[in-house]
């Protein structure tokens, strides 16, 4: 399982010694929550922060903003994988954003939308990232709902020859991480479980 630790339960004000903690552990990816306060009511960071990060780890941006293909540029120069809603665009849009695409590009489903809605797409993209809670803020609790989008999208994934990873973010500690890992997931986002713990290497291993 690959661990993509969410900086949104981090603590800003000691960004430094954050990054440092999360640079001496062996998870992979960090993952970063871009909220504009219109998609989702709350507000984050843009790519002026992103650029200035010092981890060490694969850049997993997360976009949680209206009309994301109008911004995205801005943010491909700082990640290794740019994640939007599909909710936020039409389809004819995306699927024409998606064939001719220069980096990984991944889209997102909120916990309402059914993830079928996916399918004319799933050929073209690098993540598919499941929403275990409603995006917008850390700390809920994870929607078993999750699940079965999970295990449809590696069977299609099997069935298809398809590359997409498969991503769910959202109320993940040690016991749902275990049942998206048998649901065939393949990358975990953790905020609270792992930015307030005193441990961080050991929640990654929980995790695992
Ligand atoms: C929610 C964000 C998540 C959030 C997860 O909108 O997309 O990445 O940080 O936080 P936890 O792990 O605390 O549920
Ligand atoms: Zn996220």
């Amino acid at each position: 399982m690959i661990i993509s630790p969410s900086i949104l339960a981090m603590d800003f004000n000691n960004q430094p010694l954050e990054e440092l903690r999360i640079n001496q552990t062996d998870c992979e990816w960090i993952h970063l929550d871009v909220m504009d306060g219109l998609f989702v009511p709350n507000k984050t960071f843009d790519e002026s922060f992103i650029k200035k990060l010092q981890f060490k780890k694969v850049f997993d941006t997360h976009l949680m903003i209206t009309n994301p293909l109008s911004q995205i540029d801005k943010y491909i120069p700082y990640s290794d994988y740019v994640t939007f809603h599909y909710e936020a665009e039409k389809e004819d849009a995306i699927l024409a954003y998606l064939k001719n695409k220069k980096t990984r590009i991944g889209l997102s489903i909120k916990p309402n939308t059914k993830v079928e809605v996916l399918d004319n797409l799933l050929p073209y993209l690098d993540l598919v990232l499941v929403m275990s809670v409603e995006p917008g803020f850390g700390g809920q609790s994870f929607m078993e709902s999750a699940l079965d989008k999970i295990k449809y999208l590696r069977e299609q994934k099997e069935k298809n020859g398809y590359h997409y990873l498969i991503e769910v973010d959202g109320g993940i500690n040690q016991a749902t991480a275990k049942l998206c890992k048998e649901a065939g997931c393949e990358v975990v986002v953790a905020g609270t479980y792992i930015f307030k713990s005193d441990n961080y290497q050991k929640q990654i291993d929980n995790l695992r």
